[in-house]
């Protein structure tokens, strides 16, 4: 997407083929800035700081990273180590489990020359799908806001919650491609953006991504939504997914569930937007069975910003001592999910509406 009239995505390959870069995300929005990766050590390091975040774009880091490991030692050894270490950065994306078993079953029966072009190849196509995928969950989604826009006859108001913008994935994303589809086919539309406490995707990454492509959009702090819903000032909720269960629960950014709660009680449409990449064809009950990544608790009593010599700084924000937890993600039963857009369309979440638009998927009992 566009970022200073250019277009980036997140995460590619530098001239010499081999180093991976990707877009430092933990200074955005103040510095925009490119860092490289050369090891898997590396890659896991960016995933487990968020110098990348959001389920896809972690997906295709870690599947980057096994390239990076096996560059140097192409042996069986080398590529165990590699999954074991990524996979165990972030435990709540499915993203990262399914881009490191796709690695793992096209590599493993490789002989050790032939493994590491085939491991930047298959990174790459990776990357690619998930561009695809997200540029479809755009042309779909964007139905949504169009007939809003023709019911209501001016902009859309839509809601999102963290990060499910490009910044999450390769380019286009998963919520925000809808809006960025209907931006370009000309249909108004407006995003309120939660902040997302606390580590704020919605304020810096978010607003910072909308900005950059000229999309209006106000900011919100996290407690407002359920009042712009009462007051008729959303027309629809869009967010994105970490993991979707066969049974369409959907585990997303904490604080998602009670926007969910809020659009069922005032009437609003809540879509969540995900490439099938996010679905744990093998899980059913998303809210007893999804793991919960527990983030440090100085997230929540310290916040970063930029302070008045334009420098980054951490600043404490809690009383001093505070005991606080910080769960990362939050699930929000299929009942309260209007509907899953995906690559192949919108389905309702539920079981038989995801094995009608994924036949071949064996999907989860209850
Ligand atoms: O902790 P993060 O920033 O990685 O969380 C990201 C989200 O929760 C996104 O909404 C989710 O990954 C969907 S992104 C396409």
């Amino acid at each position: 997407m566009r970022v200073n009239g250019e277009w980036r995505r997140t995460i590619g390959l530098d001239g010499d083929g081999w180093t991976v870069l990707v877009i430092d995300q933990t200074r955005l929005p103040f510095v925009f800035e490119q860092v490289a990766l050369r090891s898997a050590e590396d890659a896991a390091e960016a995933i487990r700081r968020m110098v990348v975040r959001g389920a896809p774009l972690i997906g295709v880091t870690a599947a980057y990273g096994v390239a990076l490991a096996l560059r140097r030692d192409a042996r069986d050894v080398t590529l165990d180590e590699a999954i074991m270490l990524l996979g165990a950065t972030r435990p709540t994306a499915i993203n990262l489990r399914w881009a490191l078993e796709r690695m793992d079953r096209v590599l493993r029966p490789l002989s050790p020359p032939e493994r590491v072009g085939r491991a930047y190849a298959e990174a790459a196509a990776i990357a690619e799908e998930d561009v695809a995928c997200c540029s479809a969950i755009g042309r779909h989604g964007r139905v949504l806001i169009e007939e809003l826009a023709l019911a209501h006859g001016r902009p859309v108001q839509v809601l999102t919650h963290c990060n499910a913008g490009w910044l999450a994935c390769v380019d286009w994303g998963t919520a925000l491609a809808p809006v960025y589809a209907a931006h370009e086919a000309g249909i108004p539309v407006h995003v309120w953006v939660d902040e997302t406490r606390p580590r704020n995707q919605g304020a810096a990454l978010t607003a910072f991504e909308l900005g950059a492509h000229g999309i209006p959009y106000t900011l919100v702090a996290d407690n407002a939504g359920g009042h712009l819903m009462q007051r008729r000032q959303v027309d629809l909720c869009l967010v994105g997914s970490d993991r979707t269960t066969a049974s369409g629960d959907v585990a997303n950014k904490i604080g998602t569930y009670l926007k969910a709660l809020a659009a069922l009680d005032n009437g609003i449409p809540f879509y969540v937007a995900l490439p099938s990449s996010t679905i744990d064809w093998s899980m059913g009950d998303g809210v007893h069975a999804i793991p919960i990544e527990e983030r440090s608790p100085r997230e929540v009593t310290h916040i970063v910003g930029r302070d008045v010599d334009g420098l980054l700084a951490e600043v404490e924000i809690a009383a001093p001592g505070s005991h606080a937890v910080n769960p990362a993600f939050d699930v929000t039963p299929a009942r309260l999910v209007t509907g899953l857009v995906t690559e192949r369309g919108i389905t309702a979440a539920t079981r038989e509406g995801l094995r009608a638009l994924y036949p071949g998927q064996a999907g989860a009992t209850p």
